[in-house]
């Protein structure tokens, strides 16, 4: 267990972290870069990132951040709690105060900067006490154009809400003021559910929608086997295969998996298949309490019998199978099928069939008899 220091370097299997080496992903990233580029209201500048627990929204969130400082633009980021409006308004003031620090308070005449800003970014009294969030960020946004900057707000956790409402009909009015503003957000696959029906929602589903699913196995091992090599502890190919593939693509699993085997790898020691035993099977403890628990505790008893019958079948299941198992008909099925589909833990590869979106959570469901 000598690795310590590197193991929090190299690994961090935590949520809402910024990973050591952000991986894949790069088609994702560099459509919405793409969209910074476009014209402000082109529909690239405002997008929704769907994915499971652990796929890395936040972390994806969090790279688009720095990226798009590196490109002009102040970026504030939230989660769309009830207080999101004043939080993105902090944020600004926080990240763009540094571009007009030597911005020395002025000499207000009677008409002239009565409402707007004090210094810097400070608003003026009047301004603070009269404008809401709109306005703010409608004089926010022409400060940072006088730098040649934009504004990029992310929003993760999004979810149907007050402050969500106040925030979307603002990023619209303020596109329709040709102000130089983006918007990322980040969610759970039900965040646009179509039980959902209200102005938020429209905005979400006028939004470019990008799923955000499993990466690739392969820069997984690159990533393993540039790791193990940086921190000097041997793995054979086959291990490091094995490793790359127990991941099934989940960057959560990825981080565990390789957190655990430098855990349990002696210093300049050999990654065996003894210790990648131990390993996966510590990372699938934290996959059991930290993506699986979560995302079936939500679910009815009903949704839960139908996941088991869908994992009894096995791989990819035809609705007759289905309905055999669980002795329903087509009709009594689709409510669970449509719910189950929207909240990201079943898809319909084709018509009358369905597998698991989710890898590990059918095997799960079986070793489980009390869920
Ligand atoms: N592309 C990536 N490359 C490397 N590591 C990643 C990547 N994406 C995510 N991770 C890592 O995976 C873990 C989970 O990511 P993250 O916290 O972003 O998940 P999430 O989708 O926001 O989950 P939740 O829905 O529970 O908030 C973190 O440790 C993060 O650093
Ligand atoms: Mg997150």
């Amino acid at each position: 267990m000598g690795n310590q220091n590197n193991i929090q370097r190299m690994f961090k299997p935590t949520f809402g972290n910024r990973p050591e080496q952000y991986i894949g992903r790069d088609g994702v990233i560099e459509q919405f870069m793409e969209g910074l580029r476009e014209p402000v209201g082109s529909r690239n500048r405002c997008t929704l990132f769907l994915g499971q627990r652990g796929m890395g929204k936040t972390a994806l969130l969090l790279e688009l951040s720095d990226r798009a400082s590196k490109v002009g633009y102040i970026v504030a980021r939230v989660t769309a709690h009830e207080g999101m409006p004043k939080a993105i308004i902090e944020q600004f003031q926080l990240n763009g105060s540094q571009y007009f620090k030597d911005e020395k308070r002025k000499v207000t005449g009677v008409t002239a900067g009565v409402l707007g800003f004090s210094f810097g970014l400070t608003f003026s009294e009047a301004a603070e006490r009269q404008y809401g969030f709109r306005s703010k960020m409608s004089l926010l946004c022409d400060k940072f154009a006088e730098k040649g900057k934009g504004a990029l707000i992310l929003i993760d956790e999004v979810r149907t809400s007050a402050a969500m409402r106040e925030v979307a009909a603002a990023y619209q009015e303020l596109v329709g003021d040709q102000k130089n503003i983006a918007i990322a957000m980040a969610g759970l696959p039900h965040a646009v559910s179509s039980v959902l029906n209200d102005s938020v929602l429209t905005f979400l589903n006028r939004a470019t929608k990008v799923e955000l699913g499993t990466i690739s196995t392969n820069l997984i091992s690159a990533y393993y086997e540039h790791s193990f090599r940086t921190i000097g502890i041997d793995a054979s190919d086959e291990i490091v295969d094995r490793a790359a593939l127990s991941t099934r693509g989940i960057p959560y699993l990825m981080q565990l998996i390789g957190y655990y085997i430098l855990q349990y790898t002696p210093e300049r020691g050999e990654v065996t298949n003894a210790i990648m035993d131990k390993a996966e099977k510590a990372a699938m403890e934290d996959m059991e309490d930290n993506v699986f628990m979560p995302i079936l505790a939500p679910l009815s008893d009903n949704d839960k019998i139908f996941l088991k019958a869908l994992a009894q079948c096995g791989g990819t299941v035809t609705t007759a199978e289905l309905q055999n198992v669980l002795g329903k008909n087509g009709p009594a099925i689709q409510p669970y099928r449509k719910r189950l589909i929207e909240a990201g833990i079943i898809e319909a590869p084709r018509r009358g069939e369905l597998v698991f979106a989710v890898p590990y959570l059918p095997e799960y469901l079986l070793k489980e008899s009390d869920i």
